[in-house]
Parts: C-alpha cells; sequence; structure tokens
C-alpha cells in the first residue's frame, strides 16, 4: 500500500469503523502497535449486525461510516470490520481520498506467512463466508494455498455476553470446527475473520488443536491490520511518547458501557452518540 503523504501523517487521526463494538480488538492491537496515534472510532450500534445483511445494505451503511471519519480529517481508514471489509473494500477505497485498510488483505497475508501446510480455515460471518473474500485474497497470493471457510453466526453472540472461557465456548466452538476440519483435515492456520472472535482466541486454538490433532495456528486479523497501518504511515507515525486520544462515537448507545471494555481492554471515557 501506498504510504501517506507526510503532510497529513503526524497531527490528523487515523479513522476505525466498524459494525459495533467488535472493532475495537483493532483499537486495542492499533493503539499497542502506535501508542503516539490519535484514534476516531466509531460504531455503527444502531444498525449492527452487517454480517447477516445483504452486500448492497453492507456497502451503502459501510460508505457512510466513512464519510463521518473523513469528515472529521483522518489520514487513514481502518476499516474494523470483516463483513464491511468481505462486501465494501473496492467501493470504499473508491470514495476516499486517503488510503483504506480492510480486514480481509492482512488477514490473507499473515495466513499464508503462518501456515506450513498451505491449508487455511477461515472462520467469520455468514456475509464474510459468502462473499468468498478470503479465498480470493489467498488465491491472488498463493495459487497453491487451500482455504476452506465457515460461518460461524454464534460466536458474535458469545463474545458479547463475555461467555469466551467457558463450557459453553468450547461446545459451541467444537460444533463449528468440527465442520470446519470436516473439509480439510490438513488445516494448519484457522483465521479469525471476524472482529469478535479475537475474544475467543484461548477457546477456538485449544478446540481447533484437539480436533485436528496436530498443531493449529490461530492468526487474528486485528494485529494483521494494526501492522498494516503501521506499514502505511511508515516514517511518519506520531513519536510522542503521551498516549494518543481515543474518540469514540456511536450509532446508539445501549449496553456500550458494559461491552466496550471488553473488547478494548481498556477502560473507556465513554462514546458521543451521533446519526449518520
Ligand atoms: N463486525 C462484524 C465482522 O467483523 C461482526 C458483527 C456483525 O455481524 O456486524 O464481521
Amino acid at each position: 500500500m501506498a504510504q501517506i503523504a507526510t503532510t497529513m501523517t503526524k497531527r490528523h487521526p487515523i479513522g476505525v469503523f466498524d459494525s459495533g463494538v467488535g472493532g475495537l480488538t483493532v483499537v486495542r492491537a492499533l493503539r499497542r502497535a502506535l501508542p503516539g496515534e490519535d484514534i476516531v472510532y466509531l460504531g455503527d450500534t444502531a444498525r449492527v449486525p452487517y454480517g447477516s445483511k445483504s452486500p448492497r445494505t453492507v456497502e451503502k451503511y459501510s460508505l457512510t461510516c466513512q464519510r463521518f471519519l473523513l469528515d472529521r480529517g483522518v489520514k487513514l481508514v481502518l476499516i474494523a470490520c470483516n463483513t464491511a471489509s468481505a462486501n465494501a473494500l473496492p467501493a470504499l477505497r473508491e470514495a476516499s481520498p486517503v488510503p483504506v485498510i480492510g480486514a480481509v488483505e492482512p488477514g490473507a497475508d499473515s495466513a499464508l506467512a503462518a501456515t506450513k501446510t498451505g491449508h487455511i480455515g477461515v472462520i467469520g460471518t455468514l456475509g464474510t463466508v459468502r462473499s468468498g473474500a478470503y479465498a480470493k485474497a489467498i488465491a491472488a497470493r498463493d495459487t497453491a494455498a487451500k482455504l476452506s471457510a465457515l460461518a460461524c453466526p454464534l460466536f458474535v453472540p458469545l463474545a458479547e455476553e463475555g461467555w469466551t472461557h467457558d463450557d459453553i465456548a468450547a461446545l459451541v466452538a467444537r460444533r463449528y470446527l468440527t465442520q470446519l476440519f470436516a473439509q480439510d483435515t490438513q488445516i494448519d492456520t484457522l483465521v479469525l475473520g471476524c472482529t469478535h472472535y479475537p475474544l475467543l482466541a484461548d477457546v477456538l486454538g485449544q478446540v481447533a488443536r484437539e480436533i485436528a490433532g496436530h498443531d493449529v495456528m490461530v492468526v487474528d486479523s486485528a494485529h494483521a491490520m494494526a501492522e498494516a497501518a503501521k506499514d502505511a504511515l511508515g516514517s511518519g507515525p506520531n513519536k510522542r511518547t503521551a498516549a494518543g486520544r481515543l474518540d469514540c462515537f456511536a450509532t446508539d448507545t445501549s449496553r456500550l458501557d458494559e461491552l466496550a471494555p471488553r473488547f478494548l481492554g481498556e477502560p473507556l471515557t465513554g462514546f458521543e452518540l451521533v446519526d449518520l
């Protein structure tokens, strides 16, 4: 990806949007990778979930989210929603004067770097899996790699309830991952193709290894996106030592106080309610 013009680099914030609060896992990784950067986050909580909606609707909603961020002068847009990345990336890039990073391409790069067998599994929402975006991204990079994909819609409510390390999480993971490994027993790399899934990473890794009977690497697209943002900023990231600002906006504020810190991993000062 082209690096950002240096006049834009230091003072302007990075814009991040998601259908809801799950994208805060990307903000969490971003704040570790680029601690001095200011971030503007938008959660489209009034219209979540995107994962069960049609590509046309996801594209329309995503464009309004991006417009909101661009109006705040962001120098870079991160689509912290796999469903939006999978269904709306070309339209978002076309509509943006600043670089746009989706979740799929960095996730595909990390998966290919991690796999030894070339057999990769990806799990995500229905919208992400139906789009075939991961299959296309993997095939464009390595024609010999084999991708198996499975929609796992129940993981989103589990992550939101905070049921991420218990018997219920393990049971649901076993049910889904048995189906995934039935498609290909040689999968050695599992891509968490949904912003919510990093919260379930421990259980998913453990259950995947049990079912596969061999080691399975878990690749998290949140970390891959943060690294891609670092590359896009090149030598221009904000080097100040104080932590950057995090300004959060949402289109509905119900339950955010409870949910947001779970995904961000740190306390939050609050969300400002906006209409798009
Ligand atoms: N943010 C979505 C994703 O990463 C999950 C939640 C939703 O369905 O909107 O695909």
